[in-house]
């Protein structure tokens, strides 16, 4: 089996760079079953950091990660989310005594905000500090933060330890390129790329199958070895079977060639200014 590679935080912990998104598992009672298995199986195959958030299924999607984590609960390194809206001071810590309770968990490996909001974010953060220090999260970070956001929060007091910034990355949304993933390395905070097949529609392009087919690999396992490729990256596919679980985790298998990257590039080409973050 493929080993797993890794992501280092901040601190220095080491985190599984393959693991596993969670956005509509939860959303259908027929598809319940399948979706525990499948985050089970990532697990068995070492790519046990999951990514939830309060939002996904309005609570479902952490509920769903407590059962699966069932027994487990110290391999896995959880991360999940807190709306904007409930993101004051009080608001921060009720969601995240709530997440808690969902998840029959004791504490959160590393809670994000889930996109800037209209509360400021010291406040936020300081519900952070006041989490850590009560041992409810381990460490905390943002998510759709862009490069001017990310400067204001390493400039508040407390705000150097962020563990993470959760954007958008893949083949067709290279934004990030330009400046925030640079600005991000140099500060050691490692990017999470969520929605890394760009939500399935990846696997249908011309480049990714031709070069799929040229390797005897899936064009899942083409744009996520893509991503991949970048040091210090956390990608967080979303799969909703076991076989998808499976192909993802087949792409530490596949090694693309100069050529290959290439070709890429011509399809999707690299960002030639500075572009507005990219969302879901
Ligand atoms: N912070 C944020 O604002 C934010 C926003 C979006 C997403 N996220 C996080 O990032 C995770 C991943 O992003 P995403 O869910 O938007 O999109 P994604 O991972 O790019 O794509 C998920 C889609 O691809 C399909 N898929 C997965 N593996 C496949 C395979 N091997 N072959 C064919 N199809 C495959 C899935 O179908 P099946 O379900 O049928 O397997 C699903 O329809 C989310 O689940 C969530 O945890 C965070």
């Amino acid at each position: 089996m493929a080993a797993i590679p890794t992501a280092v935080l901040p601190t220095g912990e080491k985190v599984a760079a393959l693991g596993l998104g969670t956005w509509t598992m939860g959303d259908s009672a027929r598809r319940r079953k399948e979706e525990i298995a499948s985050l089970r199986l990532g697990f068995d195959l070492g790519m046990t950091l999951v990514d939830t958030a309060e939002m996904y299924a309005s609570g479902g999607a952490e509920e769903m990660v407590g059962e699966a984590i069932a027994g487990r609960r110290d391999e896995i390194f959880i991360v999940t989310k807190v709306m904007p809206q409930n993101a004051s001071r009080r608001g921060t810590i009720n969601a995240c005594e709530k997440s808690l309770k969902r998840m029959k968990i004791e504490a959160i490996d590393l809670y994000l905000l889930h996109w800037p909001g209209s509360v400021p974010f010291s406040e936020t953060l300081e519900a952070f500090v006041a989490l850590r220090k009560a041992g409810k999260i381990r460490h905390w970070g943002v998510s759709n933060f862009d490069l001017r956001e990310m400067e204001t929060v390493v400039a508040l007091r407390d705000g150097g330890a962020v563990g993470s910034d959760q954007v958008m990355y893949n083949l067709a949304r290279r934004g990030i390129e330009y400046s925030l993933m640079g600005w991000c390395e140099q500060h050691r905070v490692p990017i999470m790329a969520y929605s890394p097949l760009d939500q399935g529609k990846l696997l249908r392009s011309s480049a990714v199958t031709r070069i799929a087919a040229q390797h005897s690999a899936t064009p899942a396992q083409v744009a996520l070895a893509w991503v991949l490729r970048q040091k210090n990256m956390i990608v967080i596919p979303k799969a909703g079977s076991e076989a998808h679980v499976r192909d993802n985790h087949g792409a530490l298998k596949l090694h693309l060639t100069p050529e290959d990257f290439a070709e890429l590039d011509r399809a999707f080409p690299p960002p030639g200014r500075k572009k507005p973050l990219e969302s879901t």
